[in-house]
Parts: structure tokens; sequence; C-alpha cells
């Protein structure tokens, strides 16, 4: 079979880090051992059952069975302003100022692409999601981090980056409740970066994934509750993670209008729209009971505290995570992130993802999903306490 060489923009993608992940697992698994996989972050309860229920009534109605209107379905945008109104008190235009999306991951990836011209500069969270990676990638725009260190409990500190960087750049990814640290946003914070984005011109981007974990009882903020974030910038929002309807393929960009009628020109020549059953279902997330999003919130909660008391029980000192499904360990002295990784994988056959995945600025820590029940974080906790360097300091 002859070989087609890739396009030299597929080539300049970079590397995809949780398919490498997936794999190791897999040779694990194959080998026949009880692997507890807390490197992924596939949320692991079904969808609420009023969610499926709708999605199966509307499966039958030929209606949904033709080409969706290009841009959605407009009860879907009213849904999605409803819900903004009712949880954050922000108010949107559903025509000018909501875009649908194939889940948050394809908004994320065309929005360099919709607002930049190869050369030009974009401010990206290190450690951060790899997606924002390959958006930049796909546009020929270049990246600068923005280092999230623990002392500025991980909010990038725009004071460190270099003026040039700050007046070049066109676009700023943030994401809060943070994948891969577990950190929330102050409103301060999100105060401080609207004000430098009106003064340089700089297109924000918040990826607002986790919007509904949130910890302590502390909500997290929505970006846009912030005074002027709809002049400078959007939200990305999913149901994948609120619903846990990762693999329906569903969200939403809100917020400033000229970014969002730019991604909805950009998904008009790659789309048509999702199918009609999906956006109905997803309609009815957003405008049904939010017991479920109580309860599941209460269930990560529960989780992360068995987790991070555990460790603490057994010699390891972590910090608890603020929000999202995600505990952010810094690794015991001596090893990097992915030395760490492996003696995990094959000495407790737990699977983490070291932070260096996600950035220089990850290198020292290890994430972990908590997307298993609470039985089976204490069975890592128990493994992890009999790895050779913790039995010295219990
Ligand atoms: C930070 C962050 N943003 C966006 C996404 C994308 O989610 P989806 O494409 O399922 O909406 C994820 C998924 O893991 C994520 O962790």
């Amino acid at each position: 079979m002859k070989q087609f060489p890739s396009s030299d923009l597929l080539n300049s993608l970079p590397k995809q880090f949780f398919a490498s992940l997936v794999k190791k697992v897999g040779q694990y698994l194959e080998e026949g051992h009880d692997v507890i996989n807390l490197g992924q972050g596939n949320p692991d309860q079904p969808t609420p059952i009023h969610i499926v229920k709708k999605l199966q009534e509307a499966a039958v109605n030929p209606l949904n069975h033709k080409y969706s209107p290009f841009q959605g379905f407009s009860y879907l945008k009213e849904a999605t302003a409803n819900y903004y109104q009712r949880e954050y008190g922000v108010t949107l235009n559903p025509d000018k100022e909501v875009a649908i999306l194939f889940g948050g991951k394809a908004g994320l990836v065309e929005i360099p692409q919709c607002l930049l011209n190869p050369g030009d500069t974009v401010l990206v969270p290190d450690p951060g999601y790899p997606d924002y990676w390959s958006g930049v990638a796909l546009a020929k725009a270049e990246m600068v981090t923005m280092p999230l260190k623990e002392q500025n409990e991980f909010l990038p500190d725009f004071n460190e980056l270099s003026k040039e960087d700050i007046a070049k750049a066109k676009l700023m990814f943030l994401n809060y409740p943070n994948n891969p640290t577990g950190a929330t946003a102050t409103k301060e914070f999100f105060e401080e970066t609207v004000n430098l984005a009106k003064q340089n011109n700089i297109c924000v981007i918040h990826d607002f994934a986790y919007g509904a974990i949130g910890f302590d009882g502390k909500r997290p903020l929505s970006f846009l509750q912030v005074e002027g974030a709809k002049d400078i910038g959007i939200e990305i929002y999913t149901l994948s993670k609120t619903y846990n309807m990762a693999g329906w393929r569903v969200g939403f960009a809100v917020g400033n209008a000229s970014v969002i009628s730019a991604i909805e020109l950009l998904q008009d020549h790659l789309y048509v729209s999702l199918f009609g059953a999906v956006q109905e279902a997803a309609a009815e997330a957003l405008n049904g009971d939010q017991k479920c999003v109580r309860e599941l919130n209460q269930l990560y909660e529960r989780r992360r505290n068995v987790l991070i008391d555990g460790l603490s029980s057994i010699g390891w000192e972590v910090d608890a995570p603020k929000g999202s499904f995600f505990a952010w360990l810094k690794v015991p002295n001596g090893f990097t992130s992915a030395q760490f990784a492996d003696i995990l994988l094959e000495k407790a056959h737990i699977m983490v993802a070291p932070g260096i995945g996600f950035g220089e600025y990850g290198e020292g820590y290890v994430r972990v999903g908590l997307l298993t029940s609470e039985e089976r974080l204490t069975e890592a906790v128990r493994r992890i306490s009999l790895l050779e360097i913790f039995k010295k300091s219990t």
C-alpha cells in the first residue's frame, strides 16, 4: 500500500499526551493486572436518567432525522441563556452571544483559527490542558506560556510576563476550576484579567469545563460574572462534566458577540449542527432539575476527602483541590513526575498522569482523577502505603 505523507500542518501538531497514557494502561490490563486508572479525565457516572429519556423520546421524532439548522436550534441557545441568567446572574442574547459546540474541545481548538493569523501570539497556562496547544498549532500561531505556580495559588502572575509578550498577545486561555491543578479563580484575579485584556486588546477565552465542581461550599465563578468580561472575551462551557455527558459531545461558547459569530462562521464550513435529539436532551439538562449536579459535586467532594485524608495518613502531605475532579499531588523528593508515575504503575498498578505532560511547570507533580469509587481510592492509598518510600515515613 502506498504511504501518503501527512501535511506539514498535521506533522506540526503536538503529540497527543492522553493517547499514550491510554496505551500504557491497556498494556497492563492485557497482562491481567488490576489497574486503578486515575490517569484520565473521563467521568465515571452515568448521564442522569431524565436527560437520557429526553434523548430517547427525541430520537424517534422524524424532524430530528433531518439536518439540524446551521448554528443549532434556537431553543438550545435560549436554554443556555436562561441557564446563565439563573445560575450566574449573567444576561446573554441567545441569538448573538451563544454558539453551540460539539463539546468544549471543539470550540477551544477552533478559536485560534477563528481569530489568529500565522505567527500571532497566544498566552496559555502552564501547566494546562494540552488541547489549547493543538488549536494554536492548527492556526500556526505562537505560544507564550504563563506559569501557574503553587505560591500564586496556581493563578498566572501577569507581572511575571514580559511587556513585549503582553503587548503582542492576541489571545489568552484561562481555565478555572483548573485542569490539572484543581485551583479556582478569585473575583479579583478575573478583574485583573479584564483590565489587562482591555489595555492590551487581548481576547480572553475562559474554559469553564469544571464550572459545576467546587468544594468546601464555594461555588466556582463564571468569568462572565465579572464586569466588562463580555467586552473582551468568552467562556466555553461543556455538558460533559456537569451532567456526565462526555460521550454526547455538546457544549457552548458564550460572551463577546464578535467571537461568537466568528466561531459560528467557521462551524458553518466544518459541520451542520449537532443531532437534534442531542440538542433537545442538552436543553433538558440545562432547564431541568439541578439536583443531579449538586449530588455529583458532593460525590466528588467525598472522594477528594477520602484521597487527601488517606494520603496524609500515610505521610504524603498533599494539598486538597478546591474544584474540578482532579487532585494535583507533589511528588516525593528525588523523582521526576514521569519517574514517579512509572513507579506507581509498575509497583502499585495505579495510573496517574505525570505533570510534565501538561507543560514544563507541571514537573514535580502528578495528576490524580477522582473518577473512581471511594473504595477504589482507599485501595489506591493502601497500595501506595506499601511502596518503599512511604513505608519509611509511616
Ligand atoms: C480543561 C478542559 N477543558 C475542556 C475539556 C473538554 O471537554 P469536552 O470536549 O468534553 O467538552 C476538558 C476535558 O477533559 C478539560 O479538561
